[in-house]
């Protein structure tokens, strides 16, 4: 069992947060351990949790959509949350949930070594850049550490906003160009202690 696998086997046994209690199943995340590129979500939707999979839902097709603009399809990239388990009619998770189940992020992140991170929604551009609002970050690459943060707004707030579809449309346009991107010698330190890690 790889690694990858064996953090999947972790997640779907856990009860290490109270989102525990109200799951059906719980969505480790999947792809490639050898993605160039990752994208993190905010938590499994009523889909997810039924069936075990990342982004399957109506908010899964438009970010399907949109790797089709780019030429990738979903099994190339490696897809995953801040949460693995769904948070009770979908609310925010709490920052106490967030906290307890980010061992297991970091560690698909120090394993796929992603050459660039997509952030969908604010809870995981927090993750990186705490304090910081997508409306101003959204759109702009940085270094972080051993990979590029792209920060976009979360598909599913494009679903019934068709100008907030466009910007999302329109900032996943620069993502080969991210991919294509040599490592620069001068690399910006990561701005957190916890960012050190990867
Ligand atoms: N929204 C998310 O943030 N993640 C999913 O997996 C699905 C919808
Ligand atoms: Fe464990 Fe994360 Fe699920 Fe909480 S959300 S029970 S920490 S896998």
């Amino acid at each position: 069992m790889s690694e990858l696998q064996e953090i999947a086997r972790q997640v779907q046994s856990c009860s290490e947060c109270r989102l525990a209690q109200g799951r059906t199943t719980a969505v480790p995340g999947e792809g490639p351990d050898t993605a160039d590129l990752m994208f993190i979500g905010e938590g499994p939707g009523y889909n997810e949790d039924q069936q075990g999979r990342p982004f399957v839902g109506a908010a899964g097709q438009f970010l399907e959509q949109l790797l089709a603009s780019i030429g990738l399809t979903r099994e190339q990239v490696f897809i995953t949350n801040m949460v693995k388990c769904r948070p009770p009619n979908n609310r925010d998770p709490y920052p106490g949930e967030i906290s307890a189940c980010s061992k297991y992020l970091d560690r698909q992140i120090q394993l796929v070594r992603p050459k660039v991170i997509v952030t969908l929604g604010r809870h995981s551009l927090s993750k990186f850049l705490p304090g910081e609002t997508i409306s101003k970050v959204r759109g702009k690459q940085r270094r972080l550490g051993s990979f590029i943060l792209y920060p976009m707004y979360h598909p599913a707030a494009a679903l019934h906003n068709p100008s907030l579809r466009r910007v999302i449309e329109e900032d996943f346009k620069a993502v080969p160009a991210l991919l294509a991107e040599r490592q620069s010698p001068q690399r910006e330190e990561p701005d957190t202690k916890q960012l050190s890690m990867f």
